[in-house]
């Protein structure tokens, strides 16, 4: 069983180039999924989670989005290999890719289904692009997809509008156009966000049981700590475009390293707590007017003169690195 490495992103820089200024979205990121992981993408609104995963796609909002420096290499199954960034967006290779290698559940789930078109309509859509088969038999597909993402009578649902669909239920739909075609890597950007809990944690749970049945790695991006805990393996933290922390869930949940990332455990609720929830002191800095050297500096408890340096990134742990100069005793990594 090959359990290495499925997708490897080094020293990626996305800039926005806007009337205000450049907005340096993703700023010199490197990670890679394994086979068969769940990795977690943690990180407050606007910290470039969204350019990121869709980066993989090489779905970068063009023209104000541009990559800068970086590759994303994907390994195919027959061993080789290829940088999603050199190939054409709009080309016949990246479009193979997008679905039957990688695919994702968009960050709007209402809107992302076609109101105008049945459920069924658009999950046949999915499997007749990427594979060789006539309506009859993608139709059959489109009704076991439907019903291995628990969508209830798929036979007659299969035929029914979004807007006759639950918000769970639209969420179950979206899943199912995303794994139409078997991908190796989905990527899930905050797919349970509208939902309620007892909705959220259903789909988490479909998402754990598809993954080890699909043979599949999940890139799942929130800003929720509970759902990352419920469902990474290895978690990622971002903050203003880096990455600040990374390591297993355990490294992150019982042995945080950086003070962001402590700061972000301190803040979660707790059950049967009662009063104020601490929160973290001050804003994330506007995009535009980051400031020098470390970038959490402004809200940091620990800051010292060497802060005003950007910190370079430190191993903490066998798998575990922080971005950050207490650190410093550490191998640097990055
Ligand atoms: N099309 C765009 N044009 C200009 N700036 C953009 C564009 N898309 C994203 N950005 C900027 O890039 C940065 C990263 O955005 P991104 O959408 O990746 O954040 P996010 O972490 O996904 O946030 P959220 O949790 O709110 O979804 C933000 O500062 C955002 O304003
Ligand atoms: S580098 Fe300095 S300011 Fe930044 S998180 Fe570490 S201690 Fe705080
Ligand atoms: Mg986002």
């Amino acid at each position: 069983m090959n359990t290495g490495e499925l997708i490897r992103v080094k020293d990626l820089q996305v800039f926005f180039h806007t009337d205000e200024g450049i907005v340096r979205a993703v700023d010199n990121v490197s990670f890679s999924v394994n086979r068969r992981e769940t990795l977690g993408v943690l990180g407050e609104s606007g910290c470039g989670k969204s350019v990121t995963a869709r980066s993989l796609l090489n779905l970068i909002p063009r023209p104000r989005g541009r990559v800068h420096s970086g590759s994303i290499m994907l390994s195919k199954d027959d061993g080789t290999k290829v940088d999603i960034l050199s190939l054409d967006p709009f080309g016949k290779e990246m479009g193979q890719i997008r679905g039957a290698e990688i695919a994702m559940i968009f960050q709007e789930p209402m809107t992302s289904l076609n109101p105008v078109y049945t459920v069924g309509q658009q999950i046949m859509e999915a499997v007749l692009l990427h594979q060789e088969v006539g309506k009859k038999v993608a139709r059959e597909k489109a009704i076991e997809i439907m019903e291995k993402v628990g969508i209830a009578s798929p036979q007659q649902a299969i035929d029914k509008y979004p807007h006759e669909f639950s918000g769970g239920m639209r969420q179950r739909a979206m899943i199912a156009i995303a794994l139409s075609c078997n991908p190796r890597l989905l990527i899930a950007d905050e797919p349970t966000t509208a939902l309620d809990v007892t909705i959220e944690s259903q789909i988490l749970e479909l998402l754990h049981e598809l993954k080890a049945e699909m043979d599949m790695s999940i890139l799942f991006i929130t800003h929720d700590l509970g759902v990352i805990g419920e469902i990474a393996d290895r978690v990622i933290v971002m903050y203003t475009g880096k990455i600040v922390e990374s390591g297993s869930c355990v490294d992150i949940f019982y042995r945080p390293k950086h003070p962001y990332t402590k700061k972000l455990l301190e803040s979660r609720p707790r059950i049967g707590q009662e009063g104020e929830l601490s929160s973290i002191v001050g804003s994330v800095p506007s995009p535009y007017h980051l400031p020098p050297g470390c970038r959490f500096a402004p809200r940091c408890d620990f800051i010292m003169e060497k802060c005003r340096q950007e910190p370079p990134i430190f191993l903490v742990g066998p798998e575990h690195q922080a971005q950050c100069w207490l650190y410093e005793g550490g191998e640097r990594v990055g």
